[in-house]
């Protein structure tokens, strides 16, 4: 059984390229969730797959240390969760082809235009996310924003690594075109409309 420590794991930890080998203890497929807040579509995809690892980041204390409880309570050894900024992280640290799946559910929109350069999809992010990926591995995001929505499909779209694919894939956890991530059930009841899309990386 892991402890809390072990599944929140301290970023200084992990040296300046992560080994995602060495941080789960084990080769396997590995998704990588960026913003995962409470943890709860990760809680999800870990029990369904014990057979590959999964990464959430997520920069608010609260919600990290909420999700690493979480993960601890159920007792899972397929996760790991890093409390650092994502972007950075992506572009800067993580080795390439390494990932089996990204996925980012309501990344914050930052609707102010002074604010747009905060957001977490820009050029060089999304190149690095299509680096990042293995071979067929896939990028998978969703947001209630109507306008950031369609700068990541503009900028995915143009990427000559990533091809349109399907968002309803049941295996990685987006049957019936649901996350089931907090904010997707909150502004669904709301009555928001929620934009989804997926790629392969070629
Ligand atoms: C709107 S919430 C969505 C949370 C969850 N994905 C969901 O759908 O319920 C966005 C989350 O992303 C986190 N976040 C935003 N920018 C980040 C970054 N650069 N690195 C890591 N986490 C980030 C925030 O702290 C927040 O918890």
């Amino acid at each position: 059984m892991l402890t809390l420590t072990d599944i929140a794991v301290a970023t200084e930890a992990i040296g300046d390229r992560a080994d995602l080998a060495a941080l789960f203890g084990r080769a396997a497929p590995t998704e990588l969730e960026i913003g995962c807040g409470k943890g709860g579509f990760l809680l999800r995809q870990a029990r369904a797959h014990p057979e590959r690892n999964y990464l959430g980041i997520e920069w608010a204390n609260k919600f990290h240390r909420f999700a690493a409880d979480r993960m601890a309570r159920w007792g899972l050894t397929n996760v790991r969760l890093l409390r650092t900024d994502a972007r950075h992280f992506v572009i800067h640290r993580l080795p390439v082809g390494c990932l089996a799946a990204l996925h980012v559910y309501h990344p914050d929109p930052w609707p102010k235009k002074r604010h747009h350069k905060r957001r977490l999809f820009n050029a060089a992010f999304v190149d690095a996310a299509a680096r990042a990926l293995a071979q067929g591995g896939r990028l998978a995001v969703q947001t209630d924003h109507a306008g950031y929505f369609e700068v990541i499909v503009n900028l995915a779209s143009a990427h000559p690594m990533l091809a349109p694919a399907p968002f309803v894939d049941d295996e990685f956890g987006t049957a019936n075109e649901r996350t089931e991530t907090n904010y997707e059930i909150k502004y669904e009841r709301e009555g928001r409309p929620i934009f989804r899309a997926a790629w392969r990386r070629r």
